[in-house]
């Protein structure tokens, strides 16, 4: 099984390696010290925009034989969906023809975007139209390249009250456990080996048990083993934590803003400061980690110029992926009333910021698969080109409560992995390297 195709390492120029994969040509940065070194003609595997792994040829060639066909059978599949013609009705077939032209969308065309269709139950042409057209969008711009990440949720422990957070400190109904560093590093490592995820995330609350010394041992024990690019998703460090995880071997970085609006971002988190974490997640960006960052999407007292705010800073952040999803409402939160999202706002938030930055990688979030059984196939269908699958040990699993009844709590690692593939084999989405 595997969640990554080796491309061929056609040439190294400085930190820069190309690699081709089935005569496509992606660039992916060498990280030097890291003790990964491709070498013209041999095989690598990357993550990112990053190297993680170097492999043999005789390792390479039966995966290469093995996705061959299939790959250009999914890119076959992906462009009769994505070429699909996308006729806008009214205003949005003058939009469309705008974007394809190659300009920009600005913030009213946005504004109308967002207003068209209404909420469920309105125009369906409109909105049906609007996501195939991101979808085309995304394929013109990144072709069928899709990224698949595992996440291990270590421990729901959290020092914070966040109000839209079932795993908030006020929360005594949720039971909370700590995965211990063992414990994680063989999790990991079987994610890698057996499995074959060549990314994965590591979260947790913000839990201060885990010493930066700890968390820094754990990724070093993992790289010691495979070659994966991975991404701590722990909540606010200082900087100079996140270089000590950096230097163990963790390269990514997940950490959302959460609201691009000061006001609500001071009443969802309290005690805390947009400014504060934006110049964190600035700071990662500038020292070359790839960063997943992003927004809730229906934050209460959030609107459509909350949205697009929030879509134009990630934009203007130019993260390594966007990570935004729809709130859940948790029982045991003061959001516990907040009213449902609409799927087709958060579908329309995905299309939105696809159109707005189209060669960005978009994730079809676990909280939109919550809010629609069908959630992750429709965000693909809209704009987004990359999944997370949670390998949280099963016993663990139902605890880690961001929010109730998260989708692939139930059922077993295995199923959700084949049920993924089969997804994507049905979109038509190939796991090369998404960096262009
Ligand atoms: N609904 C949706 N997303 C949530 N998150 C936390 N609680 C909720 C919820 N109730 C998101 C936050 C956080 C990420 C790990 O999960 O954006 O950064």
């Amino acid at each position: 099984m595997c969640y990554a195709i080796p491309g061929k390492v056609v040439s190294v120029d400085g930190d820069t390696a190309t690699l081709e994969y089935f005569g496509e040509r992606k660039k992916a940065s060498v990280i030097r010290n890291g003790g990964i070194t491709p070498a013209a003609g041999g095989y690598a595997f990357a993550q990112g925009g990053i190297v993680v792994d170097v492999i043999t040829e005789s390792e390479a060639v039966p995966m290469l034989e093995a996705w061959k066909e299939r790959f250009f059978e999914l890119k076959r599949i992906d462009d009769g969906i994505a070429n699909a013609k996308a006729e806008g009705k009214n205003d949005n077939g003058i939009f469309f023809k705008k974007i394809e032209s190659g300009m920009l969308a600005t913030r009213s065309d946005m504004e109308k975007v967002l207003a068209a269709g209404g909420a469920d139950g309105g125009d369906a042409g409109a909105l049906e139209s609007l996501f195939s057209f991101a979808n085309h969008v995304r394929a013109k711009a990144l072709g069928n390249s899709c990224c698949v990440h595992g996440i291990i949720e270590f421990s729901s422990h959290c020092r914070n009250a966040c109000a839209y957070c079932g795993l908030n400190k006020n929360n005594e109904k949720i039971k909370r456990y700590r995965m211990g560093p063992g414990e994680i590093v063989e999790t990991a490592v079987h994610a890698a080996r057996s499995l074959g995820f060549r990314a994965l995330v590591l979260q947790s609350g913000e839990d201060a048990y885990y010493t930066d010394e700890m968390l820094a041992e754990i990724v070093r024990r993992i790289r010691e083993r495979c070659g994966v690019l991975i991404f701590m998703s722990i909540g606010e460090r200082p900087f100079e934590s996140y270089k000590k995880l950096y230097g163990a071997g963790a390269y990514g970085v997940l950490l959302r803003f959460e609201t691009s609006n000061p006001k609500l971002y001071a009443v969802m988190r309290p005690g805390k400061r947009l400014d504060g974490r934006l110049a964190l997640i600035r700071r990662l960006i500038t020292a070359k980690f790839v960063v997943a960052t992003g927004f809730i999407v229906g934050l209460p007292g959030s609107t459509n110029q909350d949205l697009i705010n929030d879509i134009l800073l990630t934009k203007s952040l130019r993260p390594g992926m966007y990570s935004f999803g729809p709130l859940i409402p948790h029982p045991e939160t003061a959001l516990a009333s907040a009213p449902r999202v609409p799927l087709s706002q958060a579908l329309k938030a995905i299309a939105v910021a696809r159109i707005a930055d189209p060669d960005s990688k978009i994730l079809a979030t676990t909280a939109l698969e919550t809010l629609d059984r069908d959630g992750r196939r429709k965000g693909l269908l809209a704009g987004a080109n990359s999944l997370m699958i949670n390998l949280t040990p099963e016993a663990y699993r139902r605890d880690y409560e961001i929010y109730p009844g998260k989708a692939g709590n139930s059922g077993k690692t295995q199923d959700t992995i084949r049920d993924t593939l089969q997804l994507l084999h049905s979109l038509g989405r190939a796991p090369t390297d998404l960096e262009r």
